[in-house]
Formats: C-alpha cells, sequence, structure tokens
C-alpha cells in the first residue's frame, strides 16, 4: 500500500462533504449512507478506483433501533434486562445490515450523574454495574457470533471516556476527575464492552484531565490496550480530531493528527486531517510503522465484517426483515417493561377499559416524532404509535377535558432538547406545561401523568398533587401501545430508575453511589451535608419504581458470618408477592465498606435481578459475593481490604434488609 492509500484506510467521510468526490478510491469508510441500493453504489464507485479494492465500511448511528424503534436506552436500562437489550440490539442489526450498514456507532455507555446533560439519554444511567452489564449485552447483540453474518453489525463503544462527567452538565465541557471515579464508575461499561468483544470504540469530545480523550495516551494506550489487550480500533468522534486545536493542544491539523494517532487513535471520523499525516511521515516527525499499525486494525476489522469476501449487499433482504410484526412486538414487550410506575395513589391504576370517558390531553399526547426519541436512526413517525393512538385503540376518547372521568396528561420534553447539544439548565416541565397540569388538578377529576423524556425532570409539584405517574422515557415505534398496556392493566408496570430524580436541579449532580461526609446530612442538624432550602434527598431514589401489586422481602441470610479473599459467600432473602395480581420484581443488592483506607461510596450496586411471581408466591433471591466486587482503586490498583462489609437486598437503593459480614484476610 502507499502512504496515501493507507492515511485513506484510516479516513472516514460523509457523502456530501466537499472533500468526498476527490477521495473515492482512497476513503476507507463513509459515514450517514445507508440503503442497500445506495451502498451498493458508492461501494462499486469506490473498488472501480481503489487500486487495491478495498472495500468501504459504512458506519451510522443505530443506538436503540433503525427501522423498529426501541425505547432509549435510558428506558432500556429502566427494565434492568440485559438480554431485552442483547434482543434489540439483534434486532437493529438484523435491520441496519439488510440496509448496507456495516458498523453501528454503538452502544453509547457512558455514565452519566448530570440530568443536565441531555445525552444522559443514550445511556444506562448512573450505575456502573449496571451500566457494564447493559453495554456487554448490546455489544453481543449488534455483533453476535459471526461478524461476516447477514444480522450483525461492528460495535463501536462510545464515548471514550467520561464524556458524562461534562463540567455543569454542559456537552462538550472538560472533565476532571480523580484515577479512582475513572476506574470504579465511568470506565467498568467500557471495560465490560471489550471483554464482550467490541470490535471498535469511539473516542470522547471532552478532555480529560486537561488531555483531550482523541490524543490522550493514557486511555488510548495504557489502558485500553496495555490493560485490556484491546485489538480493534478507535475511531475520533465527528471532527473531533481537528477539534483539538479549539482544545489548545494543536496550532494546525496536522499537529493534532499527529498527536492523536500517536497516542493510538487510529481513524478520524468527519475531517481530512490524517491525510495531512503524510508529509509528517516523509519528514520523519511519524515513524511510518504508527500509520501501519491503524491500518492494520482497520483491515482486519473489515475482514472480520466479510467486507473483502463480499462487499455488497443483498438489496432483496431489506423488505423482509424490517419492521416486521416480530419486530414490532419485541419492541412493544419491551416499551412495557422501560416503563416507571412512580405514583399510584388510591390505585388509581390501572384504568378501566369502559365504563369511564378518558380525555387524553398534553403537548405529547398525540406526538409520534417525540415518541422515536433523540438518535432515531431511520425511524419514521408515520411508523409510530402515538400515546392517543395506543389509548383509542383500548377505548374511547374524549377530546373534550369537561365531558371525561378522567384525565390522561401526557407532559415532558421534546425530544429536540435531549439528546446531544441538548443541555438545560432546568429540569422543570415548561411553564406552559406546568400550568395545564395545575389547571387539571383544579378540575377535581382524576389526574394520570405520563412522563415523556430523555431525562429525569424535577416534577416535584406533580409527585405531590397528581395521584397517578408514570414515567415513559421515549418508547419508540411501540410506545403508544405500551403505554395503554400499563395504563388499563394488560401489563403491570416493573421498570426501575436507573437514575436518580432530584427534587431541583440545585441538587445536581445527586446520586445513590456517593461518598460520606463527615457531617452526613441530618434535618435535625443545621451543621450537616445539606441545603437549608430543600429536603434532603432525591424525589425518587436510583432503583426505585413501583407496581400494580405489593412485594414484601424477609428472611435475609448470608451462608457464612465472614469469608477469605479467595472464598466467595451468597447472600438471599425471600421474595413475597403480597397483592392480588401477578408482577415482575427487581431484586437488588448492595454494598458498603464502613472503614477502609479511603473514603468509600455509602451504597455500590453489586448485583440484581428479575423475578416473576403470581399473587402470594414465594421466591428466594440469591447473590454471590466475590472478593472483585467489595475492591476499589487505590493508588497499587484494585485492592480489596479485610473487614467488616455492610450488604442490603431490597427493591431500590433506599430501602430494604441489611446484613453484614466480614472479609478476612
Ligand atoms: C456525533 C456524536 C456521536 C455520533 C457521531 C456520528 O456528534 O457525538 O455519538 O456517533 O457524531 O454521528
Amino acid at each position: 500500500m502507499t502512504l496515501e492509500e493507507k492515511l485513506g484506510q484510516l479516513t472516514q467521510l460523509g457523502a456530501g462533504q466537499p472533500e468526498f468526490s476527490a477521495a473515492v478510491g482512497l476513503v476507507g469508510s463513509v459515514l450517514y449512507t445507508t440503503g442497500a441500493a445506495e451502498t451498493n453504489e458508492l461501494q462499486r464507485a469506490t473498488l472501480a478506483k481503489s487500486r487495491l479494492e478495498i472495500p468501504i465500511l459504512f458506519g451510522f448511528d443505530v443506538i436503540h433501533g433503525y427501522r423498529t424503534i426501541f425505547p432509549i436506552p435510558l428506558a432500556m436500562a429502566s427494565t434492568w434486562d440485559p438480554a431485552l437489550g442483547e434482543l434489540a440490539a439483534h434486532i437493529a442489526a438484523t435491520e441496519a445490515r439488510a440496509a448496507g450498514i456495516r458498523w453501528t456507532f454503538a452502544p453509547m455507555v457512558d455514565i452519566a450523574r448530570d440530568p443536565r446533560w441531555g445525552r444522559i439519554a443514550e445511556g444506562a444511567g448512573e450505575d456502573p454495574f449496571l451500566g457494564a452489564a447493559m453495554a456487554a449485552a448490546y455489544v453481543r447483540g449488534f455483533q453476535g457470533n459471526d461478524l461476516s453474518a447477514p444480522d450483525s453489525v461492528l460495535a463501536c463503544a462510545k464515548h471514550y471516556a467520561a464524556y458524562g462527567a461534562a463540567e455543569g452538565g454542559r456537552d462538550y465541557g472538560p472533565v476532571e476527575m480523580s484515577e479512582a471515579t475513572l476506574r470504579e464508575v465511568y470506565l467498568p461499561p467500557f471495560h465490560a464492552a471489550v471483554d464482550a468483544g467490541t470490535g471498535t470504540l469511539m473516542a470522547a469530545f471532552n478532555s480529560l484531565n486537561r488531555v483531550p480523550a482523541t490524543a490522550n495516551r493514557h486511555l488510548l494506550d495504557d489502558i485500553l490496550r496495555r490493560e485490556w489487550k484491546f485489538r480493534g480500533f478507535v475511531v475520533s468522534d465527528y471532527a473531533g480530531v481537528t477539534e483539538m486545536i479549539d482544545h489548545g493542544i494543536a496550532a494546525t491539523p496536522q499537529e493534532a493528527a499527529r498527536k492523536a494517532i500517536t497516542a493510538g487513535l487510529d481513524m478520524a471520523m468527519w475531517d481530512n486531517s490524517f491525510a495531512t499525516l503524510a508529509q509528517e511521515v516523509r519528514a520523519g516527525r511519524l515513524p511510518e510503522s504508527v500509520v501501519d499499525q491503524a491500518v492494520r486494525r482497520v483491515l482486519r476489522a473489515k475482514f472480520r465484517v466479510g467486507l473483502f469476501a463480499d462487499p455488497y449487499t443483498d438489496e432483496t433482504r431489506a423488505a423482509a426483515v424490517t419492521l416486521t410484526k416480530e419486530h414490532r412486538d419485541a419492541a412493544r414487550r419491551i416499551a412495557q417493561r422501560s416503563m416507571i410506575l412512580l405514583k399510584n395513589e388510591g390505585a388509581l391504576l390501572p384504568l378501566p377499559k369502559s365504563g369511564k370517558t378518558i380525555a387524553v390531553v398534553g403537548p405529547f399526547a398525540d406526538s409520534k416524532a417525540d415518541m422515536l426519541g433523540p438518535w432515531s436512526g431511520s425511524g419514521k413517525p408515520e411508523e409510530t404509535v402515538s400515546v392517543m393512538e395506543g389509548i383509542r385503540s383500548v377505548t374511547a376518547v374524549s377530546q373534550a377535558m369537561e365531558s371525561a372521568d378522567l384525565i390522561v396528561a401526557v407532559l415532558g420534553e421534546e425530544r429536540e432538547i435531549s439528546g446531544e447539544a441538548a443541555s438545560r439548565a432546568s429540569l422543570d416541565l415548561p411553564d406552559d406545561q406546568q400550568r395545564l397540569l395545575q389547571s387539571l388538578i383544579a378540575s377535581g377529576k382524576p389526574v394520570v401523568l405520563v412522563v415523556m423524556s430523555g431525562r429525569p425532570l424535577t416534577i416535584s409539584w406533580a409527585a405531590e398533587h397528581v395521584a397517578a405517574i408514570v414515567q415513559a422515557w421515549f418508547l419508540g415505534s411501540e410506545g403508544g401501545n405500551a403505554i395503554a398496556d400499563v395504563l388499563f392493566g394488560t401489563i403491570n408496570p416493573s421498570g426501575k430508575l436507573p437514575v436518580t430524580v432530584p427534587r431541583t436541579v440545585g441538587q445536581v449532580p445527586i446520586y445513590y453511589a456517593h461518598l460520606p461526609s463527615g457531617r452526613p446530612a441530618n434535618p435535625g442538624d443545621k451543621y450537616t451535608n445539606k441545603y437549608a432550602d430543600t429536603p434532603i434527598g432525591p424525589l425518587y431514589p436510583f432503583g426505585f419504581g413501583l407496581s400494580y401489586t405489593r412485594f414484601e422481602y424477609s428472611n435475609l441470610k448470608l451462608s457464612a458470618p465472614s469469608m477469605t479473599m479467595n472464598d466467595r459467600l451468597t447472600v438471599s432473602a425471600e421474595i413475597r408477592n403480597a397483592g392480588n395480581r401477578a408482577g415482575e420484581e427487581i431484586v437488588q443488592f448492595y454494598i458498603n465498606d464502613p472503614v477502609a483506607s479511603v473514603s468509600r461510596p455509602v451504597k455500590e450496586l453489586k448485583g440484581f435481578q428479575r423475578v416473576a411471581l403470581a399473587p402470594g408466591e414465594v421466591k428466594r433471591v440469591e447473590f454471590t459475593v466475590t472478593r472483585q466486587q467489595l475492591e476499589f482503586w487505590s493508588d497499587r490498583g484494585w485492592l480489596a481490604e479485610p473487614g467488616r462489609f455492610n450488604i442490603w437486598i431490597g427493591p431500590n437503593s433506599v430501602d430494604g434488609l441489611q446484613g453484614s459480614f466480614e472479609l478476612l484476610h
């Protein structure tokens, strides 16, 4: 390969970019071109001009579905069911592959503890244990067991790393944090994605401790290559290489490109900066071996996805595998389990399917586009079921509030202010929606609030005045049907919060796994870790979610009072369905290390299980404790220290049965 041919393989452009036409035959990857016919046409043009006939790798953002759109990842995380994430990713891969896409820029696995950041919508929330489980599941779903199969695409764990910790929750902002926080909170989902075999990662826009992730050797080489033994390739985010000029660590695209590739970045997205490296190599400022290493990684991926064996896509396949009934049914089932019942005073829910006149009101009552959420691939509003349509499929709906017996209000945020470049300084409902809600409550009629949003909203007034509240996120193609299934009781809601819901934005950052204070928050003591003008704690805690039935926890048991470092013990409890209808409970397991050589978080999730229970049924749920779950990051690496550990098995991060055990040497 010539140097220019090598550098072309390390460049990803959009077919609409001005420099693209001159690069056809050289450029190695194209983003945003979709469709079997469209990608085949571009592939033919490329192979006709490429001296070595190296095929193009087509990439696209298939984040939560391609044409069948699933709940946004934050909603998917609310199911606490990695198998559902894997199923959704597999269906998305099947549909995307039939459209000529071989590489998805997903899963997005950024931990987010700040809901002002719009991209909290795209990940699995605030917890590294839940986030790691979902990350691995998505990689398995996207990639399957054979990357060249017609239902597989190359995955891309993004955005590496710590993008969710942007200062102030302002997208693209700088990130500074300790190595311990990086290792314990923000890296585990990436490590899980690498261990699950992701073929690629995407470098984040942000700087981490003053070095942009795009050229951060600690991330790209020390950790990713040397520790985790990652053998795939890393692509920058959109123009991330040239943006290092704005980060202030390069004066020219050439310098930026050299710093990036030297640190371990393999491909530049949406800019031609890597083409300038030819001069760097010829001037002796960049060893060609560094270029060769990146090219090998990219070509290895192209071989793995089967591009050299068959660079084209069967143009007859898409019709048979896209937006099928089976895919829609899966989307509906996942959406049903993504909803969280936050309040249900007087058992207002489930609603009767007849005998009552229901009004469905609010800006999102009949919105199809918003139901898709941000990053909705090639999903089409006209192929999406709105709340109004879903409810109408069950019962008659009155448009006039006056004649209604009860009201369903669909409020929240439009999808345009969720996702990328959608940071918000307020998490309240917009004034007009708040006024509408207050007028509905003033009517004296029973009101059910359905919240459509890509982040937790500070719905404190609603929490006090509205009888029933369902957090519905953005649920995708079958969202309206799934919401009706829950509102009318066809499905008993089972979702639990993957993020903390603040009372007010002033509390942010607020998350359950916080470090202790020397003066723990105490409402009766002024001089403690709290605000003078706001009650202590969140509106709704991490892991919280109600059901139409009741679950009781009892009989906590430990298999032993202690364990040695290389031993293990089991912790279990009985869960009983104390209500009169079947339901599924997400049982959670937390630990705390009350005394260590450093402060440890007050609680950390280390296990969860969904358990289905018939009325009156009792099941014992068991978790295994090993040394790995007890470790923390120290200046000597991962370390477990002997001593007492507290444990909880419960329904959320606040309630539950508590026990303890001794970790011995
Ligand atoms: C965007 C996003 C990234 C996406 C890429 C390509 O700016 O940050 O998540 O994959 O560009 O669309």
